[in-house]
C-alpha cells in the first residue's frame, strides 16, 4: 500500500539554480542518514551538508569525515548550541531520521514546513509521545495488528502529528516477532525515505 500527499502549501521557496541543502539529526545508529547521504551524493538539486548526532557515534563521525559531511555532536542535547550551526551553514532542510530528543517550538518555527520526520509506523497509530523505536514494534506486535509501515510527514508542535508526506505499509504475518517487523520497517525506511526527502525538497524548488 502506498498513500502520497504532498503538501501545497509551502511558505519557503528555494532558487531553482540552487541545491536544497540538508542537515540530518540522529539519535541511533544512523543507518538511515547514511542511506541518504549516499542517495543524494551525485544529485545536482539536494545535497546533504552534515549530520547532528544527540549521541555520541565515532563510527558516524568517521563516516562524515570520509564523506566532506560535517559532524556535529551533541552529547548532552542542547539545542541552542545546534541552531546558530544550521544558521551558519544555510540549512534548508532539517531531517530528522530516528531523532529522540524534544524539538522546541523555536526550533520548528526556524523551519516551518522545512522539518522532515520518518516514524516507524502508519501514523496515526502508534505515534506520540513515548511511542518510539522497538517500543512501536512490540505495541505492533501485541495487538496482533496484521499490518504495520512507515510514515514520512512535516513536524510540528503536537508529537507525530505534522502533515503527511507519504506512507508506505508491509504485512505482520502470524510467526511474525517485534524483531522481524523492525528488520522489515527498517527496509521499508531505506527504500523509501531518501526518495520522498527528494520529491519533498523538489517541491520547494521554485
Ligand atoms: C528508525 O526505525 C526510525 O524510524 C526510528 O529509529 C530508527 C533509526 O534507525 N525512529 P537508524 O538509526 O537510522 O538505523
Amino acid at each position: 500500500m502506498e498513500i502520497t500527499i504532498i503538501t501545497q502549501a509551502f511558505p519557503y521557496f528555494c532558487a531553482v539554480n540552487e541545491p536544497v541543502k540538508l542537515v540530518i539529526l540522529v539519535s541511533g545508529k544512523g543507518s538511515n542518514a547514511r542511506n541518504l547521504v549516499s542517495y543524494f551524493k551525485k544529485n545536482q538539486h539536494v545535497i546533504v551538508c552534515g549530520i547532528v548526532s544527540s549521541k555520541q557515534n565515532p563510527a558516524l563521525e568517521s563516516y562524515c569525515a570520509e564523506n566532506q559531511l560535517f559532524y556535529e555532536e551533541c552529547y548532552p542535547w542542547n539545542e541552542a548550541r545546534i541552531l546558530p550551526v544550521l544558521d551558519k551553514t544555510g540549512i534548508d532542510v532539517v531531517v530528522l531520521a530516528g531523532f529522540l530528543k524534544k524539538i522546541s517550538s523555536e526550533f520548528i518555527a526556524s523551519f516551518p514546513n522545512r522539518m522532515i520526520n520518518i516514524h516507524p509506523s502508519l501514523l496515526p497509530k502508534y505515534g506520540g509521545a513515548g511511542m518510539y523505536g522497538q517500543r512501536v514494534h512490540e505495541a505492533v506486535f501485541s495487538n496482533k495488528e496484521s499490518n504495520t509501515g512507515i510514515t514520512i510527514h512535516l513536524v510540528n508542535e503536537h508529537y507525530d502529528e505534522g502533515e503527511i508526506l507519504v506512507q508506505h505499509a508491509c504485512a505482520v504475518d502470524p510467526n511474525d516477532t517485534p524483531t522481524t517487523i523492525e528488520s522489515k520497517v527498517h527496509q521499508l525506511e531505506h527504500r523509501f525515505f531518501p526518495k520522498a526527502v527528494e520529491q519533498y525538497c523538489l517541491s520547494l524548488k521554485r
